[in-house]
């Protein structure tokens, strides 16, 4: 079978990771979490004091000119079995996940230069196909090409529920409306910024996990790839003839 692209798109913790990386292991591809990418640059950004951690005011320059400096790279842990995000070098997997950086990234992926720079190191890493990415823009901008689209929803409390046990579980607490308030701003600041804002590819399928279960989500997904590669199959076969 010939290896494709997906794309997964989708609101702030409704599963696009869980089905992404699951995907990716089933398929034998690689997984690119870009929003790991964003959180990364966000982390960057705070320890190097670029940003007020009580107004959340980004020095704009001072991040343009440390752009150069910021390296994202994603390296494959043997014992999770799952790839973790490296920052300059270093495995900044959990630091990322803080509330913390979830307060900040929105607007730091909201920047032309910054999306620029994380945009073409996406397309690096995906070029040879055999990938799955999930993120925001990944349909509508990094691989509009992509064969598989997903757009994933879920209801806002599934998700604030989810998001708050996964966080508990890393030992940090928070309410249930404090997470959820922070994924409504962020659905409205990706949804609403200038630069690749995330809107649903007009030819994404609509996923929404409200009421079914992952193994459930990801057999409908898997069926969805091998009907689609018998057909690129059978399209190939008789373009040949
Ligand atoms: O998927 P996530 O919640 O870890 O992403 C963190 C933030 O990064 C999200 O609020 C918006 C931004 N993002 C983006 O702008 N474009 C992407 N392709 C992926 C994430």
């Amino acid at each position: 079978m010939q290896k494709i692209t997906i794309a997964i798109d989708g609101y702030s913790s409704c599963g696009k990771s869980t089905l992404a990386k699951a995907l990716a292991q089933r398929l034998n591809y690689s997984y690119i979490d870009t929003g790991a990418m964003y959180r990364a640059v966000t982390l960057y950004a705070i320890q190097h004091q670029l940003i007020e951690p009580k107004t959340h005011e980004i020095n704009l320059s001072g991040l343009l000119e440390a752009l150069v400096n910021i390296e994202v790279s994603f390296q494959f842990n043997t014992h999770s079995r799952s790839s973790e995000t490296y920052l300059n070098g270093v495995n900044v997997e959990r630091e990322i996940r803080t509330m913390q950086v979830s307060e900040n990234v929105s607007k730091i992926s909201s920047i032309k230069e910054v999306r620029e720079k994380m945009v073409a190191l996406q397309r690096k890493m995906g070029r040879s196909k055999g990938v799955v990415m999930d993120g925001r823009d990944i349909g509508t901008h990094v691989f509009p090409n992509a064969e598989l689209k997903l757009f994933m929803t879920a209801d806002t409390t599934v998700r604030a529920q989810r998001r708050l046990d996964e966080l508990s579980s890393k030992g940090q607490y928070y309410t249930l409306e404090e997470v959820k308030q922070n994924l409504l701003s962020r659905d409205y600041e990706d949804s609403h910024r200038k630069e690749n804002p995330l809107i649903q590819a007009k030819d994404a399928i609509v996923l929404d996990n409200t009421d079914i279960s992952r193994e459930e989500q990801l057999e409908f997904v898997l069926k969805l790839i091998t009907d689609l590669q018998l057909t690129k199959d059978r399209n190939a076969s008789m373009a040949s003839k």
